[in-house]
């Protein structure tokens, strides 16, 4: 858990990507994705909990940590020292870790002509400023990279190229990535399971397609009805309703409660419990949809206590 005063950032979450995996993390501004990779780089403390990579637990930032995590920020200036040479840049992890430079390597790994590691920050495009960053977080090869929205800062095709760059980088296997975004379609490109994120707590996770061809919970189903894609192209879509509240401690119920059309007076009073099949669970008191239903605008109760 992560507490900022009486903000619950993150709360009961547990999250686990196997090796070779891309797990993508979804869900509105505010509602903790950033904040879980700083927990997984060490940088946030956590009130409870813990986390481990590669079996050995996270106790904040220490010396050797970017050879486990590498991090790719949405702003590339916050991984590249703007009055660096981006060789520089590139090659620092491997400097501190006392490792032999391999940047020309890792410049080309990620598209980029050798001959840009002479210039200066300013001097690349948006895209390769981003390749450059991401040359940097697999420096030191780690095992996992986290992605923040990597691509939200560049334009269309620029967007293109860093998800096309990340889509063969995760093809090599090597290395496991938690792709952080709110652009569902991407998510549903690049990652094989996915984690939907509502103030701060895990609402739904499991295999991608599943989730995105059979959500279980109504803001999964929100959200992919407010996603602009092929399938929704002429619908109108639905918001989400309502105000997300603040995580202010509110322990009792379902967060969701508040903006659910489906709410039931159990949803006021109790906590939903994981449910699902087959790794795709949620945390809702009824399973989404009805089979068969339109939507989702029935549900099944599955809760005899309503
Ligand atoms: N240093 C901080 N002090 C107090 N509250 C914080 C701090 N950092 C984050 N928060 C709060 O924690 C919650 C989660 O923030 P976080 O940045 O993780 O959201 P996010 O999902 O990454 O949002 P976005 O999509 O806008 O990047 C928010 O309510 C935010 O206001
Ligand atoms: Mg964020």
């Amino acid at each position: 858990m992560v507490a900022f005063g009486r903000t619950r950032a993150l709360d009961g979450v547990s999250l686990r990507v196997e090796p070779g995996e891309t797990l993508g993390i979804v869900g509105e501004s505010g509602c903790g994705k950033t904040t879980l990779a700083r927990v997984v780089l060490g940088l946030q403390p956590l009130a409870s909990g813990e986390v481990r990579v590669d079996g050995r637990p996270v106790k904040g930032v220490a010396r050797g940590q970017a050879a486990q995590v590498g991090m790719v920020w949405q702003d590339p200036f916050a991984s590249l020292d703007p009055r660096w040479k981006i060789r520089d840049s590139v090659a620092e992890p491997q400097r501190l870790a006392g490792q032999v430079s391999s940047v020309e390597g890792l410049l080309s790994q990620v598209g980029l002509d050798p001959s840009l590691g002479d210039r200066y920050p300013h001097e690349l495009s948006g895209g390769q400023r981003q390749r450059a960053a991401i040359a940097r977080a697999l420096a030191l090869r780690p095992g996992l990279v986290l992605l923040d929205e990597p691509t939200a800062a560049l334009d269309l095709s620029m967007q293109a190229q860093i998800l096309n760059l990340i889509s063969e980088l995760r093809r090599s296997g090597e290395t496991s990535f938690v792709f952080i975004s709110h652009d569902l379609a991407t998510v549903r490109y690049l990652t094989n399971r996915v984690a939907v994120l509502y103030l701060g707590k895990v609402v739904e996770s499991g295999p991608t397609e599943a989730v995105f061809a059979h959500p279980k919970h109504p803001y999964t189903s929100a959200l992919i009805a407010a996603s602009p894609s092929i399938e929704t192209i002429g619908k109108l879509p639905p918001p989400v309703q309502g105000e997300a509240l603040l995580a202010e401690n509110k322990t009792i119920g379902c967060r969701y409660a508040s903006r659910c059309q489906f709410r039931d007076a159990v949803c006021e009073r109790q906590e939903p419990e994981w449910r699902g099949e087959q790794s795709h669970f949620a945390a809702c008191h009824f399973v989404f949809p009805l089979p068969g239903s339109e939507d989702g605008k029935s549900l099944t109760k599955t809760n005899s206590d309503v």
